[in-house]
């Protein structure tokens, strides 16, 4: 089948790749012609583990090309995806849909046959009738249906996710338009991938929905956390405890320094701008939301504590920048928070993140990068850990001990465990592993 993706952001590109490893032809279509150039040549525009191989072996085939003609792409496709960007409307928090809508009008340009426009990008319910409406307007000619289809893929993970769902979701209301939406994923139909066909507007509403409760288990399990350290209790424990009950599950109970990326703080604040615009409003995620705003700024104080109450002329070693491993994706990352505030305290920052620095210099003032963890270390007063890389979970503590001018380790993604650092003598924090309090009087 021949499929348009309109946007090779982070969506369309691994979309549009495993949709072309799945067989069909795909054209990725992009208004920014550098970025298409840069793609030609192999260069991608992100880093997503196992994309550039995907992509390089689906053009090898023919199976996928990129270009910024977009109506000529659209005409010979019998589905379309609108994969453009959401970003938060700046002032309010409402999805800004204008490159969905911008997108719209293009397509109904290009129309040609029977079509389905899907889509892709995460958008506020209804969003799907206006794109239809913009279509029907600019094209009254025009033969198409619209569907939603959101994606549930984690950047760092995300071409696994496309090929091995936990479900795919369809919001359609067309029959001509539902058997192309199978045909599309006919291969994950035969892997016998759940399947959820449902109206549009209740397609839309999940993807939000999704989001939203993974925030709230987040959110959940940092309070549980700091309860934790409050009564010396073992957040790892509980997360384990209450995670295998098949109800609850064990996902997504990890404590850390709240939840960043270019997702979860933008979906969460869309769906609580749209429920209150139906007088419906999502408290629970509006304290969520709340919630994990304050703690972000608020892992900055573990930091002071673990440092003695002050930070003042020190320098402090962070490992990891970006908002979570396998990416280098620097969005609403709890690292921009906590650096800021340490910064604000008088700190000087030392800093390494495997793939994230280049974006890290543009939304940090004043860090000083270093290309290994040890370095990152030398003459630092404490070493804190923001983000759980691979690289960081088996580091050499004999010799980070050696570098750092005291050795206190502030490790906010519990990834070592408390008594091998106290053996090594290691003034060290953590994320809700308290100790047990001594017994009152
Ligand atoms: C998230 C969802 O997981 C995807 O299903 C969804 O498709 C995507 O948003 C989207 O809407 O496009 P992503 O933002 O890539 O994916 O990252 P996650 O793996 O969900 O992590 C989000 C944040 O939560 C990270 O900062 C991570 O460190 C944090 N997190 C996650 C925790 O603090 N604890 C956990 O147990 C899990």
């Amino acid at each position: 089948m021949h499929i348009a993706m309109v946007g090779a952001g982070y969506v369309g590109l691994v979309s549009g790749s495993c949709l072309a490893d799945f067989g069909h032809e795909v054209s990725c279509i992009d208004a920014d012609a550098a970025k298409i150039e840069a793609l030609k040549a192999g260069k991608m525009p992100i880093f997503e583990p196992g994309l550039a191989e995907l992509v390089a072996n689906n053009v090898r085939a023919r199976r996928l090309s990129f270009s910024t003609d977009l109506v000529g792409a659209v005409r010979d496709a019998q589905a379309v995806f609108i994969a453009v960007g959401t970003p938060s409307r700046r002032g309010d928090g409402h999805a800004d849909l204008s490159f969905v809508y911008q997108a719209a009008r293009a397509i109904a340009a290009g129309l040609d046959g029977f079509t389905v426009v899907v889509t892709k990008s995460t958008v506020p319910v209804g969003t799907g009738d206006e794109v239809e409406r913009i279509i029907r307007e600019t094209r009254p000619d025009a033969d198409f249906a619209v569907v939603s289809n959101p994606e549930f893929l984690r950047e760092g993970a995300a071409i696994d996710d496309f090929k091995r769902p936990d479900r795919i979701v369809i919001g359609v209301d067309d029959k001509r338009a539902k058997a192309v939406m199978t045909e599309i994923y006919r291969p994950l139909y035969l892997n016998k991938a759940p399947f959820v066909f449902t109206s549009r507007r209740t397609s839309e509403l999940t993807k939000y929905a999704a989001n939203a409760f993974l925030a709230t288990k987040i959110t959940f399990i940092n309070e549980i956390a700091d309860l934790c350290e409050q009564v010396g209790a073992d957040v790892q424990d509980v997360a384990r405890g209450i995670g295998l009950d098949k109800r609850i599950g064990s996902k997504f109970l990890h404590a850390g320094p709240g939840y960043g990326g270019s997702c979860f703080p933008k979906d969460t604040q869309a769906l609580i701008k749209t429920a209150q615009d139906h007088g419906a409003p999502v408290r629970i995620v509006e304290v969520v939301a709340a919630v994990n705003d304050q703690r972000k700024r608020a892992m900055a104080r573990k930091v002071l504590t673990a440092c003695g109450g002050s930070v003042r002329g020190k320098t402090i070693a962070v490992l990891g920048l970006t908002f979570k491993p396998n990416t280098d994706d620097m969005r609403e990352s709890p690292a921009i928070s906590i650096i800021t505030a340490l910064q604000d305290c008088g700190a000087r920052i030392n800093a390494y993140d495997p793939e994230g620095m280049d974006q890290a210099r543009q939304v940090i003032d004043d860090l000083t990068f270093f290309y290994d963890p040890y370095s990152c270390c030398e003459k630092a007063h404490a070493l804190v850990i923001i983000t759980e890389w691979d690289a960081f979970r088996a580091l050499d503590f004999d010799r980070i001990k050696s570098l750092l001018v005291t050795p206190i380790l502030v490790d906010l993604r519990n990834i070592y465990d408390p008594d091998e650092l106290d053996r090594k003598e290691f003034d060290y924090s953590c994320v809700g592993r308290g100790k047990v309090p001594p017994l009152g009087p």
